[in-house]
């Protein structure tokens, strides 16, 4: 899969583990930093992530801040961008399987590398259900066009 992820200064240490463990599982990555730990603004990034999944150069985009608060309030301002913060497999499942999710976005101030690299794999590896839900999430695309 091919898979954007960024972080600010808050998110770069679950960020560098996250991309070792995606490459490790042969996932095609594009990382858009940040590189360092000079503090950052995470708009910027939260940004890069959402145009590349939105203009499909990525399937999937992982966002890590401190807490996936501001990444996911960003990202949710592009057009068919839907980013869910996750704390627990659960709503990672959740996320993919109701609300066709296509952003993950994380808090390395929230939760440790372990559960953070096991959400990120059930949001990878959950497919979206369809059904009811198709019509749901058509309704946040009209949603999107003030329908
Ligand atoms: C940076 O200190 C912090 O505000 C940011 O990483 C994020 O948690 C914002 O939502």
């Amino acid at each position: 899969m091919k898979i954007a992820i960024a972080s600010d200064h808050a998110g770069l240490r679950l960020k560098v583990e996250l991309v070792e463990l995606l490459l490790s599982r042969g996932h095609e990555l594009d990382d858009l930093g940040t590189y360092n730990n000079d503090s950052v603004d995470y708009p910027d990034f939260a940004t890069q992530v959402a145009l590349a999944v939105r203009e499909g150069r990525a399937d999937r985009g992982v966002l890590i801040c401190g807490t996936g608060i501001g990444m996911s309030i960003v990202a949710n301002k592009y057009r068919g961008i839907r980013a869910a913060v996750c704390t627990s497999e659960f709503e990672a499942k959740m996320a993919r399987a109701h609300n066709d999710a296509n952003v993950l976005c994380l808090g390395q101030r929230v939760i440790g590398p372990g559960l953070a690299g096991t959400i990120l794999q059930a949001f990878l590896d959950t497919p979206f259900e369809g059904g009811r839900h198709e019509r749901r999430v058509q309704k946040i695309r009209d949603a999107e066009e003030g329908k």
